[in-house]
């Protein structure tokens, strides 16, 4: 009996965490682009937003993220630009995004085989980005 409470919970826990990612981050962080993203970087994520006028140095092409890093999307350095405890030397220009930080956190591999818990909004736009490489 108590064999199959504990297999239940662990069931339970896998579905959870399962859950997470099926909520498809692609389409979440599509939306939360053009939400904080689009006005620096462009619809199309090419650095050619109406806010990017004037600014020195100017927003990034995110469309060629993998191309500048050897073909690799680095996700993790993606997202700690982002939060903005990436060491790049740009938090001036760019804004940490608060609320990207907070809500519900999910697994992410952050290295091989280490697992942590990132915001899920974070992932999401990550996931997002990936898609605009060219
Ligand atoms: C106020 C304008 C502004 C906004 C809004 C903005 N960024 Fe940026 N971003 C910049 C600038 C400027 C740079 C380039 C800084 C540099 O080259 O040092 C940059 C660089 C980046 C980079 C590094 C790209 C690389 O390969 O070096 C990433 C990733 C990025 N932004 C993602 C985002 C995401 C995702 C959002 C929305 C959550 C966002 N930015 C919102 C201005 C902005």
């Amino acid at each position: 009996m108590r064999a199959v409470t504990i297999l239940g919970a662990m069931a339970l826990t896998a579905a959870a965490v399962a859950c997470a990612p099926r909520a498809d981050p692609v389409r979440e962080g599509r939306a939360l682009y053009q939400e904080y993203c689009a006005g620096c970087h462009g619809t199309q994520g090419r650095g050619d937003g109406p806010a990017a006028e004037g600014l020195d140095p100017a927003p990034a092409d995110l469309t060629a993220i993998a191309a500048r890093n050897g073909g690799t999307f680095p996700a993790v350095e993606v997202m700690a630009t982002i939060d903005g405890y990436g060491l790049r030397g740009h938090a001036d220009v760019m804004p940490v995004f608060d609320p990207l930080l907070q809500g519900p956190r999910v697994m992410f591999e952050t290295d091989e085989g280490v697992m942590t818990p990132t915001p899920r909004r974070l992932v999401a736009l990550a996931a997002y980005l990936e898609t605009l490489q060219g």
